[in-house]
């Protein structure tokens, strides 16, 4: 066994951070660092950035489904100006009440993290704020292969109250595999998920665990102790750590 020391600051980074009106963006800890612009043959709008993993598996999702530029990204990273900005303009001209739907608060956004994208069917005039995704055609490839990919559709419709956002068909967010599988498969939001299902499973207590064709994926939280927190891991496995943004950690664990 190894022992991992985890880092506070850490709560706040990862591929499972919650990021909503409760959970803002920590700009003091988050990490920018790794975004890079969308590449994708016939996807012209290479201005917009995403986090390094996130770009990679959304380029391999497009790759798997589309023959030519069906879809188009909108929306990507944004930052907190953009955003500020992005709602400001909304208020002028669409209201508080529609705003409040559909654009987070400056500091609330997911986009502020590269880890969210919003998509287009590719069409003549395709709406900023709320693009047309359909559950049909090509946008329906994508959505049957994009939890596989570890993206979620992140605003559902049945959500609403918890997320406190609309049904946004358009957003999807990135979590990785196999979290985006457990988070559709048991029909969850991510705040369900993050708030409540995980903390099921415990450092210590009883894991999670996820089996596919070639490998069983061990999952467990850990609550954030004040400022170090050890854990105990195996040494030859594989295993990626992500904050909650929250109290905690994820750890998902490869095993054979
Ligand atoms: N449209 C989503 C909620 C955002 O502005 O982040
Ligand atoms: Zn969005």
């Amino acid at each position: 066994m190894i022992m991992i020391t985890l880092d506070k600051r850490d709560v706040y980074n990862g591929y499972q951070i919650l990021i909503n009106r409760d959970y803002p963006v920590r700009e003091h800890y988050f990490d920018f660092s790794k975004l890079i612009s969308i590449e994708h043959p016939n996807i012209p709008n290479s201005d917009i950035l995403l986090e390094l993993k996130t770009a990679t598996l959304l380029e391999q999702l497009l790759n798997s489904i589309c023959i030519s530029n069906e879809i188009i990204p909108v929306s990507g990273y944004r930052d907190r100006a953009e955003q500020a900005r992005i709602y400001r303009n909304s208020l002028l001209e669409n209201g508080k009440t529609f705003t409040d739907q559909y654009v987070a608060l400056p500091g609330r956004s997911e986009h502020q993290t590269g880890l969210a994208i919003d998509l287009a069917e590719n069409a003549n005039d395709i709406d900023f704020i709320r693009p047309y995704f359909p559950y049909t055609g090509i946008c329906g490839d994508f959505r049957k292969k994009a939890a596989s990919f570890g993206f979620i559709e992140r605003y559902g419709k049945k959500k609403e109250s918890i997320t406190g956002i609309s049904h946004e068909p358009w957003h999807f967010r990135y979590v990785g595999y196999p979290h985006a599988q457990i988070i559709e498969e048991n029909q969850l939001c991510l705040e369900e998920y993050i708030l409540t299902f995980i903390k099921e499973y415990s450092y210590g207590e009883k894991h999670l665990y996820i089996k596919d064709k070639m490998k069983t994926i061990e999952i467990f939280y850990v609550r954030a102790d004040r400022e170090k927190t050890m854990i105990e891991l195996p040494e030859h496995n594989v295993y990626q750590l992500s904050g909650n943004n929250v109290d905690g950690f994820i750890v998902s664990l490869w095993r054979w």
